[in-house]
């Protein structure tokens, strides 16, 4: 499974590129806004750090001006993924824009219905919203085993991101299903790579070997 960094933050996407560990990063307008920075100054940033794809989104309400504010963002960087909301317009726009050649992801994606239409209108990637359904009550990941059967049942070459992810056990279970990537927010990403039995383990170590070169002085 790939590991997409959820994120417009430029250290934690340094922090996360030294690990080795990141494929690509999603971005969104509420992630670069948080960051209070003009977003295609920091997008440009973001597109020098990470070699794999970059979504960047589109906030205009019409296929025609979606397509419009796409031209600036491909033009940043040729690993530049066009993030487009599931909607009418939406679709539309991922139709022109896969008919140019440019890589979409459909994004706000809670059923799978919106999944298979979006994979039929030419979208690249989609992305299902798990922790937000967990929010309301539902089964994000249910939403992801039902995407993973129905690309499956057509063979469809639309990846899917699992987004909204809160915890280690969604990425957990993303894997477990078969989708193909999983976007993390940092925090969760260091969450991943920590368990208690392992510090425990590493600090009995560290006292064992302290305790034998002491006794070794004597
Ligand atoms: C994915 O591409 C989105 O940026 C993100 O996963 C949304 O997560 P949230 O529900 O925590 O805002």
């Amino acid at each position: 499974m790939k590991i997409f960094l959820d994120t417009a933050n430029i250290s934690e996407i340094k922090r996360a590129v030294d690990l080795g560990l990141i494929d690509g990063v999603t971005t969104n307008p509420s992630l670069l806004s948080k960051e209070g920075r003009e977003p295609m100054a920091q997008l440009k940033e973001i597109i020098k750090l990470v070699s794999g794809p970059v979504n960047a989104e589109v906030v205009s309400p019409d296929a025609e001006d979606m397509v419009k504010e796409a031209g600036p963002l491909v033009k940043l960087g040729k690993n530049v993924v066009i993030k487009i909301p599931m909607c009418e317009q939406g679709l539309i726009a991922v139709k022109r824009l896969a008919e140019q050649g440019i890589k979409t992801n459909v994004t706000l994606v809670f059923s799978p219905a919106q999944a298979l239409l979006a994979a039929k209108a030419g979208a690249s990637y989609v992305s299902p919203f798990v922790g937000r359904i967990d929010d309301i009550a539902g089964n994000g990941m249910e939403l992801v085993e039902q995407i993973v059967t129905i690309f499956d049942n057509y063979l469809f070459k639309t990846e899917i991101i699992v987004a909204s992810i809160r915890h280690p056990v969604h990425f957990v279970q993303s894997a477990m299903i078969g989708a193909h990537i999983a976007t993390v927010p940092f925090g969760v990403l260091e969450k991943l790579m920590k368990h208690p039995l392992t510090d425990k383990g590493i600090d009995a170590f560290n006292k064992d070997w302290e305790k034998l070169k002491n006794t070794l002085k004597k």
